[in-house]
C-alpha cells in the first residue's frame, strides 16, 4: 500500500498541516520531538477523555473500570478519576500508583491470580471496593485477614467459562486451561460461590469473567455471557435469589493497528453485551437483572498514544531488504516480538507523502527479533535524521517497557489545546544504577 497514513489509526485530534506536518492536540510532532527528545510517547488527552466518555455513555455511570495495566501513571489515574470511571488494578504496584494519585479506593477493582497476603492486606486496609478472587487459596487468605480485624471485602469471583476469544493464545484467558479464575464446567466456580455466600467473613458481590484481549469477534462475548449467567442461576439456587448482584464481563475490545482493520465500536460492543445478557437472563430464568460492568484497557488508551522515534541508520541489502533503524525498539514496544503484533510506520513531518518503499523498521537492541514494523510502507526518500511515528502504541507499550540492553525508558507527554505536559520523565543513565547496592 502506498497511500499516506490513515488518520483513523491516529488520535482524535491528529491533523495534517498544508505542508504535510502532523500535529496532535495542536502540537506539531516535530517540535515535540525537538523539545522532549526521542523515543517519546505522545498521548492525546482529548482522545483519552473522549473514549472514557464513550464508554460511560454506552454502559452507564459506575459500570466501567479502566484496566490500568494498559497504561498507568498518576496523570492517567487522575484523568480516569475525573471522567468518573472505576479503576482495575492487577498488582500491589498498580494499586500503589492508584492510591498515590488519590484514586477513591471504593472505586478500585483488584485483580490478580496470585495476590500475596501483603497485597490483599493493603487493599482491605485501604478500603478497595471490589476484590476479584481468583482461587481457593485467595479465599483462605481473605478470610484469615478478616479474622485479624480487616474489613469484610466485597468479592467478585473470576470464572473461566471455557470459550475461545479468537485472539492470540498468549492473551486468551477465558478457556478452561487458564491460570486465571475458577473453571465453570468442573464445578469449582459454584463451589467457590457457595463458600463466599456462606462465609461470615466475605461478601459476595458477583461474578467476573475476562475472555481475552484484542477481540474483534463480539460473538465470543455472547457465548461467555450465556455461560456466566447460567452459572449465576445455579449459584442463586444455592445461595438465594439476588446473591449475584454484579456481572463484570472484563475488557478486551480490539482496536485498529493498521490500515484496513475495522474493530467494532464501543456502542456495538455494548449492544451485543446487553442483548446477550437479556437473552441469557431469560433462558436461565434469573428473576433479577445483575448490574453489567466492563473493564476496557486497550480500547481506551491504545489509539490515544503514538511513539516518536528518530531514524539513525538505514541499511539496504540489495535484493533482500531495507532496514530503517530507530532509537528505540523492543524495550519500548514489546508487542511485535512477543505476539507478532503488526504496526504501521510513517514520517510525521511528511505525513501526506506517498509510501512506496517497503522497509523493515528495526530497533536498536542486540536481537535480530527486535523489529518494530516488518514490511512497513515508507516514503521513498526516508533518510537518517527523519522522525518516524508508530501509531496505536498507547496501550501495552510503555506499560510493558523494560531496560533491556540498559536502554532508558522514554518520556511520556500528554498533549491538548496546543500545550504539552510531561507526565513521565525520560530515564537517565543514572536511573539505570539506582537499584544497585554499590
Ligand atoms: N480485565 C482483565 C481481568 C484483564 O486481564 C485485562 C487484560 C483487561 C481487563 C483489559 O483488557 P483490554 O481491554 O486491554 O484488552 N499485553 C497484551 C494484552 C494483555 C491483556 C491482559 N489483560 C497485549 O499487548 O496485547
Amino acid at each position: 500500500m502506498s497511500a499516506p497514513i490513515d488518520l483513523r489509526l491516529l488520535p482524535a485530534t491528529a491533523a495534517v498541516s498544508s505542508d504535510g506536518r502532523l500535529s496532535i492536540g495542536g502540537c506539531d510532532l516535530g517540535e515535540l520531538a525537538a523539545r522532549f527528545g526521542t523515543p517519546l510517547f505522545v498521548y492525546d488527552e482529548t482522545h483519552l477523555r473522549a473514549r472514557c466518555k464513550e464508554y460511560v455513555a454506552a454502559f452507564g455511570t459506575d459500570s466501567v473500570a479502566y484496566a490500568g495495566k494498559a497504561f498507568l501513571c498518576r496523570a492517567m489515574v487522575r484523568l480516569v478519576a475525573e471522567e468518573g470511571l472505576h479503576l482495575d488494578v492487577a498488582t500491589g504496584g498498580e494499586l500503589h500508583v492508584a492510591l498515590a494519585a488519590g484514586f477513591p479506593p471504593a472505586r478500585i477493582v483488584f485483580h490478580g491470580n496470585n495476590k500475596s497476603d501483603e497485597e490483599l492486606s493493603t487493599a482491605l486496609a485501604a478500603g478497595v471496593g471490589r476484590i476479584v478472587a481468583d482461587s481457593f487459596a485467595e479465599l483462605d487468605r481473605l478470610e484469615a485477614l478478616v479474622k485479624t480485624g480487616q474489613p469484610i471485602p466485597r468479592v467478585m469471583l473470576r470464572v473461566t467459562p471455557g470459550v475461545e476469544a479468537h485472539t492470540h493464545e498468549y492473551i486468551e484467558t477465558g478457556t478452561e486451561d487458564s491460570k486465571f479464575g475458577f473453571p465453570v464446567r468442573p464445578g469449582d466456580a459454584v463451589e467457590a460461590a457457595r463458600r463466599v455466600a456462606a462465609s461470615p467473613h466475605l461478601e459476595l458481590a458477583g461474578l467476573h469473567c475476562h475472555i481475552g484481549s484484542q477481540i474483534h469477534v463480539l460473538q465470543s462475548y455472547a457465548a461467555a455471557t450465556a455461560i456466566v449467567v447460567g452459572l449465576a442461576a445455579q449459584i442463586e439456587e444455592a445461595a438465594g435469589p439476588g446473591a449475584v448482584k454484579e456481572l463484570n464481563l472484563g475488557g478486551g475490545l480490539g482496536i485498529a493497528y493498521h490500515d484496513g482493520d475495522e474493530p467494532p465500536t464501543v456502542a456495538e460492543y455494548a449492544t451485543v453485551l446487553r442483548r446477550a445478557l437479556d437473552e441469557a437472563l431469560a433462558d436461565a430464568g434469573l428473576a433479577h437483572r445483575p448490574a453489567l460492568l466492563v473493564e476496557p484497557g486497550r480500547s481506551i488508551a491504545a489509539t490515544a498514544g503514538v511513539t516518536l522515534y528518530r531514524v539513525g541508520t538505514i541499511k539496504e541489502i540489495a535484493g533482500v531488504r531495507t532496514y530503517v533503524a530507530v532509537d528505540g525498539g523492543m524495550s519500548d514496544n514489546a508487542r511485535p516480538a512477543t505476539y507478532g503484533a503488526r504496526y504501521e510506520a510513517f514520517l510525521p513531518e511528511r505525513a501526506t507523502a506517498e509510501r512506496p518503499l517497503i522497509a523493515t523498521v528495526a530497533g536498536k537492541h542486540c536481537e535480530q527479533g527486535d523489529l518494530l514494523v516488518r514490511n512497513a510502507t515508507l516514503p521513498a526518500d526516508v533518510a537518517v535524521g527523519d522522525l518516524l511515528c508508530t501509531p496505536a502504541t498507547g496501550a501495552y507499550g510503555y506499560a510493558m517497557a523494560s531496560n533491556y540492553n540498559k536502554v532508558p525508558r522514554p518520556a511520556v507527554v500528554f498533549v491538548g489545546g496546543g500545550m504539552a505536559r510531561p507526565v513521565v520523565r525520560r530515564e537517565t543513565f543514572d536511573d539505570l544504577l539506582r537499584l544497585e547496592e554499590e
